[in-house]
């Protein structure tokens, strides 16, 4: 017999440094998500990972704003965001931390193991400092103007304006995110993982072997490789961390953005020891297929860094895949945590509650899957009930309360359907394969538009074939259209079910569907004739007008300069 496909799908790890919006959603953990859940359909064996990102200057940050602990941040905020993210129906396998001590061995080895083969640079420059807090000031502690986009609050580690990655002596003008102090030089000392001695194998991996990566992700990674690679710190002088391992890195921690990723690893490894399997082949086998959902903010890092990790260690495969996706919109500005500028995943789900579906519908239609795109309250209203009650929920409650009024709850027999019928019935069946292309070329958002065409096309068949009327006549020229429109149903609820997976249940509940594989769909024999069908419920309603207005509001009202 021979093996089923081996994937490993990881969704960046968000930092524990506050609550998660709808930007973190649509940009890594839905696609995520969508893309596993299609899987496990087509019967793979998958895991899929994430979890918190528990270090970093994020996270001290955030302790020094709320006068607590980096610790009792993290505690918080990793309870919120796995709870709130599971709410959602992000079907993680793990959802684990970076805290843990599974992950701190696994860093810590790692770092051990580049050690030993001598592929770290050490060195010791002058780094800035701030005098007041005494305190260096890498990645986030620093702010100055961009050196690529001129933007006014770029950090020490990243732009995130333009997205480029940067060292805190790239910066222009830069001060102290303390204390907003001109800083000071220092001297000390640091590993560097030399990324230009990479650079050749890079070109040629990502360059020439990876032409699949999608467009964005290609090139920004040509960018970087044009402009060439410097060698970049992967130690820290912070005390919140993993402690570099060796008698000369007495406090210092690993760089935030060597241990993260290798969360995906350390979490993998504490799912497998739960499960009693080996954690290996998902990270070792060369036919295991790798795949990184991300954000664009994270390219950088999962496209050269994390590989160039992964290579220099040797025994691990790469990602065969980064699908990363730009930035979500808020109302035409910036999601944007400092000013409060934000819909919280958790806020969403206590004032919607049961409408987790409406949000993955959303998220996924605006998905900025190829451009930065833009969530705003009326679109999302619209949608809800011009596309999801209007289009959807109307065609599965009118064809089932019709098969209850006309049939009593009966599912009609298909007799003597017309040429149309039949040609509609045999797109069907190649509708699995349409849209599972397009989920297998990242493209969620064509794809849920392809299954909403078919609400549309049920809706317009029952208009047109009018079951109401023909049952005068002909009641089995009406129960062939009713049986028709139930397999079209039944084919929607299989194949939205990887997005709107509460929905698909609860149609699936309607129709008395059995689970089938994506590939082992017979359409004619989704919906059998004689079988009763449950009685009709609700799948989406209305929102009103003032319910969004109370949600513009609270946006306005929190907006702060
Ligand atoms: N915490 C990072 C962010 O939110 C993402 C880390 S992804 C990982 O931007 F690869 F490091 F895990
Ligand atoms: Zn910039």
């Amino acid at each position: 017999m021979h093996s089923k496909k081996r994937y490993t799908i990881t969704a960046a790890l968000p930092y524990a440094n506050g609550p998660i919006h709808l930007g973190h959603v649509a940009g890594a953990h839905l696609p995520a998500d969508i893309y596993v859940r299609y899987l496990r359909q087509k019967k793979a064996s998958v895991i899929f990972i994430s979890g918190s990102d528990e270090h970093g200057v994020p996270v001290t940050v955030r302790a020094q704003q709320e006068g607590t602990t980096p610790q009792k941040v993290v505690d918080k905020y990793h309870a919120l965001n796995k709870k709130s993210l599971e709410k959602l129906g992000i079907s993680y396998d793990i959802f684990a931390r970076t805290s843990s001590p599974t992950h701190y061995d696994t860093a810590t080895d790692f770092f051990k193991n580049l050690h030993q083969k001598g592929i770290f640079e050490v060195a010791e420059t002058a780094q800035y400092y701030d005098p007041i807090h005494q305190q260096f000031l890498s990645d986030r502690y620093i702010k100055g103007s961009c050196p690529h986009c001129h933007n006014p609050n770029a950090y020490g580690d990243q732009c995130e304006a333009c997205g480029s990655t940067l060292s805190p002596e790239e910066l222009i003008a830069p001060v102290s995110a303390i204390s907003g102090e001109k800083p000071i030089l220092k001297s000390t000392k640091h590993w560097y993982l030399p990324l230009h001695k990479y650079a050749d194998w890079l070109k040629k991996w990502i360059l020439e072997e990876h032409k699949d990566f999608k467009t964005n992700v290609y090139g920004q990674c040509k960018g970087w490789l044009d402009q060439g690679l410097r060698p970049r710190a992967v130690t820290r002088d912070l005390t919140w961390g993993i402690p570099v391992p060796l008698p000369e890195g007495q406090g210092k921690v690993l760089y935030v953005w060597f241990d993260a990723p290798i969360g995906y690893i350390s979490a993998t490894k504490e799912w497998a020891k739960a499960q009693q399997v080996a954690w290996e082949p998902f990270w070792k086998d060369p036919n295991t297929t790798l795949i990184h959902f991300l954000g664009k903010d994270n390219i950088v890092f999962h496209c050269i860094i994390f590989p160039v990790m992964l290579k220099a260690h040797g025994q691990f495969i790469l990602p065969q895949q980064i699908p990363a996706n730009a930035f979500l919109n808020l109302e035409g500005k910036k999601f944007s945590t400092s000013r409060n500028h934000a819909v919280w995943l958790n806020d969403y789900l206590e004032d919607f509650q049961g409408k987790e579906d409406v949000l993955r519908y959303v998220l996924c239609t605006i998905a900025p899957e190829n451009k930065d795109s833009d969530f705003t309250w009326k679109d999302f209203q619209n949608k809800n009930n011009n596309e999801l009650v209007a289009n959807l929920g109307n065609l599965v409650n009118r064809t089932v309360s019709l098969v209850h009024r006309y049939f009593k709850g009966i599912v009609p027999p298909n007799m003597h359907p017309s040429i149309a019928d039949q040609t509609l019935l045999d797109t069907l069946t190649a509708s699995f394969t349409t849209v599972g292309d397009e989920i297998e070329q990242f493209k969620f958002k064509e794809a849920l538009q392809f299954c909403m065409g078919y609400a549309a096309l049920g809706n317009k068949y029952l208009t047109d074939r009018a079951p109401w009327h023909l049952v005068k006549s002909s009641p089995e020229a009406a129960g062939t259209v009713l049986h028709i429109a139930l397999q079209l149903i039944a084919t929607i609820a299989l194949l939205i079910k990887p997005f709107l997976p509460t929905t698909s249940d609860k149609i699936a509940i309607m129709l008395g569907l059995k689970s089938v594989g994506w590939d082992e769909v017979e359409i004619a024999h989704l919906v059998k004739a004689g079988e009763r069908l449950a009685v009709p419920t609700l799948l989406f309603e209305k929102i009103e007008d003032a319910v969004i207005e109370a949600q513009r509001k609270k946006l306005e009202n929190n907006y702060t300069l």
